[in-house]
């Protein structure tokens, strides 16, 4: 029961995006997929879910993904993609909601079971109060966080999130995320999701995978993954991991672009027992902030 990735290709318009990629997931935890802009991270997304052509073979608890028609796929997948604008329709939250979980059928049911999971679902997303209101009267940050709802109420098996919190605000962060690892976990499914927010991914991350141009850079437990060596290489930039709350947290400070990007990615100066306070090889260890 994983998901599973070999030889994952992606070309478009005849430039190589994605190369051959080897990947697995588990179920019950969160990979994040980490990458500079451009890296291909959107693509791996777009790919599984037939939104851009994709060779090699990606399976979902031993079902072949790829080739296999969108409506299948919509079955077995959650997407919220990076931009939920085109979430304009003249029906509610609710409404939507109920619609979704009838995938391809033509009207919406207003059975007790779908309308209990749709309440369930916004009270999980503590998003009630958007219940009666058409998406488009929302905030981006709103409709991104009822776009995660509606993927998440047709019980997916994989979750794919692009930048699920790119539009929301320091509390909604929190919550949002921790919703979705406590259903990840609870429900045993594999859920992939797209960060920039480096803190975020080491907080809420069980695994984590760097893409570099388009190929796996490194990948494993967040806790090994996320050192600033692999920062240096992936984002070319000199960052600090720092133990918060008696390690509770590690948090990742930038503090600058490195001159020559990747090529000048300093070697981990020390990698503790727990790989996550890895620093520049010319520069102290800072204290851990408390
Ligand atoms: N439809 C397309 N046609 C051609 N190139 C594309 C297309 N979509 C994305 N690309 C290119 O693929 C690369 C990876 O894009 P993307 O997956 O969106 O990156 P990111 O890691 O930032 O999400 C970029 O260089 C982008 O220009
Ligand atoms: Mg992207």
């Amino acid at each position: 029961m994983s998901f599973t990735t070999a030889d994952y290709t992606v070309t478009l318009r005849g430039k190589p995006i994605l190369k051959g990629l080897d990947i697995q997931a588990q179920p019950g935890r969160t990979l994040a997929l980490l990458g500079a802009n451009g890296a291909g991270k959107s693509t791996f997304m777009k790919g599984l879910c037939g939104l851009v052509p994709a060779q090699g073979s990606a399976t979902l608890n031993g079902t072949q993904l790829l080739g296999t028609p969108q409506s299948t796929r919509a079955q077995l997948i959650g997407y919220v993609a990076q931009d939920m604008g085109h979430l304009d329709v003249r029906l509610s939250v609710y409404e939507l909601l109920l619609l979704a979980q009838r995938g391809s059928a033509r009207s919406w049911t207003t059975g007790q079971a779908p309308q209990r999971k749709a309440t369930h679902m916004l009270e999980l997303l503590g998003l009630e109060r958007f219940a009666q209101c058409q998406p488009g009267q929302l905030s981006g940050g709103e409709r991104q966080m009822i776009g995660l709802a509606l993927a998440l109420v047709r019980s997916p098996q994989l979750l794919l999130l692009d930048e699920p919190t790119s539009a929301l605000d320091l509390a909604n962060q929190l919550q949002i995320l921790d919703a979705v690892s406590t259903y990840t976990r609870e429900n045993n499914i594999v859920t992939l999701a797209i960060f920039h927010d480096m803190n975020l991914a080491s907080r809420y991350a069980d695994d984590t995978l760097m893409l570099h141009q388009g190929q796996v850079h490194c990948s494993g437990t967040t806790r090994a993954t996320l050192t600033a060596h692999n920062l240096a290489h992936v984002y070319g930039v000199d960052c600090r991991a720092l133990e918060v709350d008696a390690g509770a947290f590690t948090a990742i400070y930038p503090v600058s672009v490195l001159k020559d990007g990747a090529a000048s990615a300093p070697a981990p100066a020390r990698q503790a027992a727990t790989g996550r306070t890895a620093t520049h090889a010319s520069v102290p260890n800072r204290s851990p902030i408390t």
